[in-house]
C-alpha cells in the first residue's frame, strides 16, 4: 500500500487488509511505505490512527517508511492510492516485471466514483479521513475476494 506520506492514506489501507488478512487466517504480508521520506519514522497521522480506532482497527504499531525498489520484487501486488503516486512508483521500478505488479488500489473497486484516493492531510476536520476509510474499505474487501 503506497501514498505520498505513509501517514494516512497508505497506512488506514494498511491496517484494514492487515485486519481482514488475520481475521480470514490468511498467510499474507501485508505492508505499506510513502513515495516521500517527509514523515519517515512517524506515527501514522492522529486523525488516520482516531478514523481507525473508532471502527476498532489500531495502526498504532506502524511507522512510516519510504519505498524502495526491492519492495518491488519482495511483494507481489503494489497498490497505489493516486495517480501521482503511481507515477513515481512507475519511475523507480526497474523492469517489466516490477511494472506490472503496480496498480491504483481503487481499480480493484468496479464503478468506484473516484479512480483516486483523495489526500486527507491537508483537511480541516476528520471528514476527509472518513471518505477515506469508506475508499479503503471497499477496495480491501475485493482484494481479500481476489486473491484469497
Ligand atoms: P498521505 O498524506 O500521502 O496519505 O500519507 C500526506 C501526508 C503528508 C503530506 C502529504 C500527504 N505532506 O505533504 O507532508
Amino acid at each position: 500500500m503506497v501514498c505520498l506520506g505513509n501517514i494516512c492514506r497508505s497506512p488506514m489501507a494498511h491496517g484494514l487488509l492487515q485486519h481482514k488478512v488475520e481475521k480470514l487466517g490468511l498467510a499474507w504480508e501485508v505492508d505499506s511505505a510513502g513515495t516521500g521520506n517527509w514523515h519517515v519514522g512517524e506515527l501514522p497521522d492522529k486523525r488516520a490512527m482516531a478514523t481507525m480506532k473508532a471502527k476498532g482497527i489500531d495502526i498504532s504499531y506502524q511507522n512510516a517508511r519510504q519505498i524502495k525498489n526491492s519492495d518491488l520484487d519482495k511483494y507481489d501486488v503494489i497498490y497505489v492510492m493516486d495517480i501521482s503516486n503511481l507515477a513515481n512508483v512507475q519511475r523507480l521500478a526497474t523492469n517489466p516485471q516490477q511494472l506490472q505488479k503496480i496498480t491504483l488500489m481503487m481499480n480493484e473497486v468496479p464503478n468506484a466514483e473516484l479512480k483516486e484516493v483523495p489526500d486527507p492531510y491537508f483537511g480541516t476536520d476528520n471528514s476527509g479521513f472518513e471518505q477515506v476509510y469508506k475508499m479503503l474499505d471497499a477496495a480491501t474487501d475485493k482484494v481479500i475476494e481476489k486473491y484469497k
